[in-house]
């Protein structure tokens, strides 16, 4: 009886297991098969529904509705697109041909993609459950969509050299030397990060890989552990979440995570803090500046207008062409505003040249269309000449920009790019300064008033001070030569106060004190003195001051212009403490009079 059972539960885990073949040979795709952008319900799925490839609305959606074919995670993240991401309209179809050729066909039979496989005897299709499309020769894959990424990077798919994410205008690139790049119109390079700097080898072949954790990797035969490239934000964090690379069409390069089934996507990391440094992100001419958390673009006055009103990222358009106004040319002034400059087009537009002439300059000469005033203390001024210009307004930024427009200057009405306010601005601190003047001087009248009131009520007669009898004139003149001396400019020149109470008491003689020429030599000659003799003070400390040596052996080469800049930095904090110690020293009673006596007057 127990056998017969026995055999019996064996079948049925026999058949059972059959089926389950029969279901997952199902997800293998056979030539002639194809996809309708009219039925959005039927896809092509990997064996455990986690990735399927099929229409999906575009993103925005369009008027009249048009669609991709994409490969999307489970709940519609889409991680790959036929043609990257070209919109067919509803007689849309995605066709698997009897010669193994993947096509995107639109409802006018036009082809908009094809895979290029006719030739290599592809048999069949599938959808694994990493998100890969294959196209196989018998078991051989002769085709992958791994291989040929559109704008996203799954855990498993590699990115390597001469490998391209695109989207719009952007493109992200890793180079042989292991740097990772962030292209605009594939000529300025506006992100550039290389290895990290311990590592000391050249990579042969680099390969970049997101592990399913969030670790955003490169791999090398060169490189013995992978070099770590960005942890997302909720790396090795529990889950059915799927991370994924994007690069998205704003130019931005980041690491995000779905949970399973939910369609919703969350940022864990941006190649780019701010977005506003992405070349081009308010199209040609635009101006990025932060609202309160947002990017946003807008026109750097109301000589502009935006080329498309209901896309501000598409840019901005003079209003009246330079060209149309060569007598009446003028520059609009933009505060704290600096025109991106990237590689490669750097190089033949830098001048160092002050603020007004970085603007002047430009102005007179014919092929400079704005220009940039670094003021970060590198001395810097950008010309740039005809072309796309990219903007960036910052409160925070010390750089001014000039545009040439056609006169007048109409400024932006809201404060927003900082030329509208500025004028209220300055009008309200002049009334304050106004003010506060005023009520310093009555403060002042009042008090002179309240003391000479005081002195003429306590002395006996109306006459004034010097002229009084009464007063020693001897020690008036006295006073007065103590008061030369103690002004004098040089402090060592400054007699002790001790002298000070015997000079003025009459116990010794008041010599002349030094003419002002004199003392303006000696001060010069003294303060630059001092001033060496401080650095060498402070260098000869932080020498001497104890290395730590058992900690800078270890490391490589590279890191001591670091250690030595700690050393400069415990040295000034070591100089810092002692004189601060000096100041808490408290004083006896007696030995405070010798201090007050020999200390210098004033
Ligand atoms: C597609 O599926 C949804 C629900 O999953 C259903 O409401 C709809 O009718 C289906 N459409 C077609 C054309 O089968
Ligand atoms: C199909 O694509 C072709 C070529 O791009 C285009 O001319 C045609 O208008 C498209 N048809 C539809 C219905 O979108
Ligand atoms: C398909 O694979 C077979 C076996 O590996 C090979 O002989 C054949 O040449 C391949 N076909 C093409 C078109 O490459
Ligand atoms: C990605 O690269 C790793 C190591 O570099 C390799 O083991 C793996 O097979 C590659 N994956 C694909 C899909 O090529
Ligand atoms: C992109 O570069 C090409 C030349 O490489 C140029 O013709 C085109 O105008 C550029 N696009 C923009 C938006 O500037
Ligand atoms: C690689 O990136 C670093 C910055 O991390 C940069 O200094 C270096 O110039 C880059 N190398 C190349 C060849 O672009
Ligand atoms: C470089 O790698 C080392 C060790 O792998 C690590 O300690 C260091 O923080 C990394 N530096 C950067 C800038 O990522
Ligand atoms: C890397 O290559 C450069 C130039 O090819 C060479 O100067 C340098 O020594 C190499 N570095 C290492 C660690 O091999
Ligand atoms: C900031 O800009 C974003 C995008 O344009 C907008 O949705 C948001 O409402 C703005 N916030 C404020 C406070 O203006
Ligand atoms: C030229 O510019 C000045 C101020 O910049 C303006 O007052 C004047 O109206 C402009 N003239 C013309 C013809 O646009």
């Amino acid at each position: 009886m127990a056998l017969q059972t026995h055999i019996r539960f064996s079948l049925l885990l026999l058949i059972a297991s059959l089926l389950s073949a029969a279901v997952s040979a199902a997800t293998t795709i056979s030539p002639g098969s194809s996809l309708s952008a009219a039925n959005l319900n039927t896809t092509w799925s990997s064996p455990s529904d986690t990735f399927s490839l099929g229409f999906i609305p575009s993103d925005p959606p369009t008027s009249p509705p048009s669609y991709i074919a994409a490969i999307s995670y489970s709940g519609g993240v889409p991680v790959w697109s036929a043609g990257a991401g070209k919109a067919v309209d509803s007689g849309g179809t995605l066709q698997f041909l009897q010669s193994g050729t993947l096509r995107l066909v639109n409802g006018s039979g036009a082809t908009l993609w094809d895979s290029n496989t006719a030739s290599l005897g592809v048999s069949s299709a599938e959808i694994t459950d990493s998100g890969n499309l294959v196209l196989r020769n018998g078991t051989v894959t002769v085709w992958s969509s791994f291989d040929n990424p559109t704008d996203s990077i799954v855990p498993g798919q590699n990115l390597t050299v001469g490998k391209v994410l695109r989207s719009g205008l952007y493109s992200f690139k890793l180079v042989k030397n292991g740097n990772l790049t962030l292209l605009w119109n594939d000529s300025i390079v506006y992100w550039n990060q290389g290895l990290n700097s311990s590592v000391n080898t050249n990579v042969s072949s680099p390969t970049l890989g997101l592990q399913s954790i969030g670790i955003l990797s490169i791999t090398d035969p060169k490189l013995s552990t992978a070099a770590i490239v960005a942890y997302s934000n909720d790396y090795a964090e529990a889950g059915d979440i799927l991370r994924f690379l994007k690069l998205g069409s704003d130019g931005n390069l980041r690491i995000y995570s779905s949970t399973r089934g939910s369609g919703a996507i969350t940022e864990r990391w941006a190649a780019v803090t701010n977005q506003c440094e992405v070349f081009g992100y308010c199209g040609d001419m635009g101006v990025c500046s932060y609202n309160d958390s947002n990017p946003v673009c807008g026109c750097m006055s109301l000589n502009f207008e935006l080329v498309d009103p209901k896309d501000s990222r598409k840019g901005c358009k003079r209003k009246m062409k330079t060209e149309d106004c060569p007598q009446n040319l003028t520059m609009l002034d933009l505060v704290h505003t600096r025109f991106l400059t990237y590689p490669p087009e750097t190089e033949t537009q830098i001048f160092f040249v002050g603020i007004s002439a970085c603007r002047s300059n430009c102005l007179v000469n014919s092929v400079c269309d704005a220009s940039t005033s670094l003021s970060d203390g590198t001395g810097l001024c950008y010309y740039k000449t005809p072309g796309f210009l990219s903007g960036y307004h910052s409160p925070a930024m010390s750089s001014s920009s000039y545009i040439k427009v056609c006169g007048p200057v109409i400024p932006n009405p809201s404060s927003s790019m900082g030329t509208g306010d500025k004028k209220k601005d300055w009008k309200l601190r002049a009334w304050i300064v106004v003010v506060v003047v005023i009520a310093t001087l009555f403060a002042l009248m009042a008090l002179e008033g309240g003391l000479w009131w005081w002195f003429c009520r306590n002395s006996p007669a109306f006459g004034g001070l010097l002229v009084d009898q009464d007063v020693d004139m001897d020690q008036v003149k006295r006073a007065i030569q103590v008061t030369f001396w103690c002004i004098q400019e040089q402090p060592s020149h400054r007699p002790m106060m001790g002298k000070v109470l015997q000079m003025l008491e009459g116990i010794t003689d008041i010599e002349t004190p030094p003419g002002p020429r004199a003392a303006i030599e000696g001060s010069a000659g003294g303060t630059s003195m001092n001033v060496s003799t401080d650095i060498t003070t402070l260098s000869a400390t932080a020498a001497s001051a104890p290395a730590p040596s058992s900690f800078s052996s270890v490391h490589v080469s590279g890191v001591s212009p670091l250690t030595s800049g700690r050393n400069t930095e415990k040295a000034t904090a070591s100089l810092i403490q002692s004189s601060s110690l000096k100041k808490q020293v408290s004083y006896a009673p007696s030995e405070r009079t010798e201090i007050i006596k020999t200390s210098k007057c004033f």
